[in-house]
């Protein structure tokens, strides 16, 4: 058993208490790989944010959980090393799906876990959240939990359709499941096409996808007011990466993601906590297309993950300072 305390790790409590009075989000930006790791310490130590370094089970799989958490903990001696005193780094379980994957990350030392029953009948949802938050709170670990389903596919996480949250279920669902922060859905979805075309309007050559649904938000903020909100599937999927990954090879029909103005409004409400993988994903491949295809002969892996490392810090400062707003914001700067 390992707390996360002793890794230099903090849980999302007081970030998120400070962050919903001050009107912006914290990012939580998934890593799968060193690469993203070391992109999203630099972005935050350079912007004095505090940061949700997050896995899912698909990255576990991927990059195997005792070196991500491994990689976690570097992450909080490389901050330091890059001269950030005290850096708010928490290490967050993804779309948990399973109390014994929540309970295996908890005692392994993540500060913070998800418990997705979002596709639950209702009771069980409570029930399973309620399981995983008694076992969390012994340790002092944070637990987020979903109520609504998100549209959208990717390796660990799909469903065909969204289903927007009911403000009328969010007190009860707090209450009884004790959670510390709750994913809603209000119009965002995963992966890098949230919209088909038709769903969108065509404003000044630009599709513009329908606003996410704020009065819905409205009214779950007064149901639980100060109750730190979550928003999942938030890339903004850029259109220079998209044509960027065109351009060299790639083929990305109908990328869509939520406008940056619609998570800038959002961050200044009760959504303390904003979750962004896909735009990484397109900040690393079009960096990597760009530079195989200008430089055939290289094959160093250093060579192209180095501008896919330095494309991702871009992206990650750009979120960071233009969008969510957590810049400067460290307890102790
Ligand atoms: O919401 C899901 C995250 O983007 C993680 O995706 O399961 O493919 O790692 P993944
Ligand atoms: P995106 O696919 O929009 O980046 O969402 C990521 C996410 O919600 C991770 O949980
Ligand atoms: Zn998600």
């Amino acid at each position: 058993m390992v707390n996360y305390k002793d890794l230099g790790l903090v849980n999302t409590r007081e970030m998120f208490k400070r962050a919903v009075a001050g009107g912006y989000a914290i990012p939580a930006f998934n890593f799968n790989t060193m690469e993203q790791m070391q992109a999203i310490v630099q972005a935050a130590v350079e912007t004095k944010s505090p940061v949700i370094m997050q896995v899912s089970k698909g990255a576990r799989n991927y990059a195997n959980a005792s070196i991500l958490r491994y990689m976690a903990e570097g992450a909080v001696a490389y901050a330091k090393e890059l001269g950030c005193e005290h850096p708010e780094i928490v290490l967050h379980l993804d779309h948990g799906d399973s109390f014994e994957l929540c309970k295996d990350c908890i005692d392994m030392g993540f500060s913070s876990v998800m418990i997705d029953g979002s596709h639950l009948p209702y009771e069980e949802n409570i029930a399973l959240a309620k399981k995983v938050v008694d076992y969390a709170h012994q340790f002092d670990v944070t637990v987020e939990a979903e109520l609504g389903v998100l549209a959208g596919v990717e390796d660990e996480v799909s469903a065909a359709e969204s289903h927007y949250t009911k403000p009328e279920e969010v007190i009860d669902f707090a209450t009884r499941t004790g959670c510390d922060s709750l994913a809603i859905s209000i119009g965002t979805s995963h992966g890098a096409h949230k919209f088909t075309p038709e769903q969108c309007t065509l404003v000044n050559g630009v599709l513009v996808p329908p606003p996410l649904a704020f009065d819905i938000l409205a009214e779950i903020e007064k149901k639980l007011p100060g109750f730190p909100i979550v928003l999942h599937g938030s890339s903004s999927v850029p259109m220079d990466e998209v044509n960027t990954i065109n351009q060299y090879g790639g083929k990305l029909d109908a990328a869509i993601g939520i406008p940056e103005d619609q998570l800038r409004k959002a961050s200044k409400s009760a959504v303390c906590k904003i979750n962004i993988d896909s735009d990484s994903r397109l900040a690393m491949t079009a960096a990597i297309r760009k530079h195989l295809a200008e430089h055939p002969g290289d094959f160093d892996p250093r060579q192209y993950l180095k501008p896919a490392r330095e494309n991702m810090k871009k992206m990650y400062i750009h979120k960071i300072v233009n969008v969510l707003g957590s810049d400067g914001k460290l307890a102790i700067q």
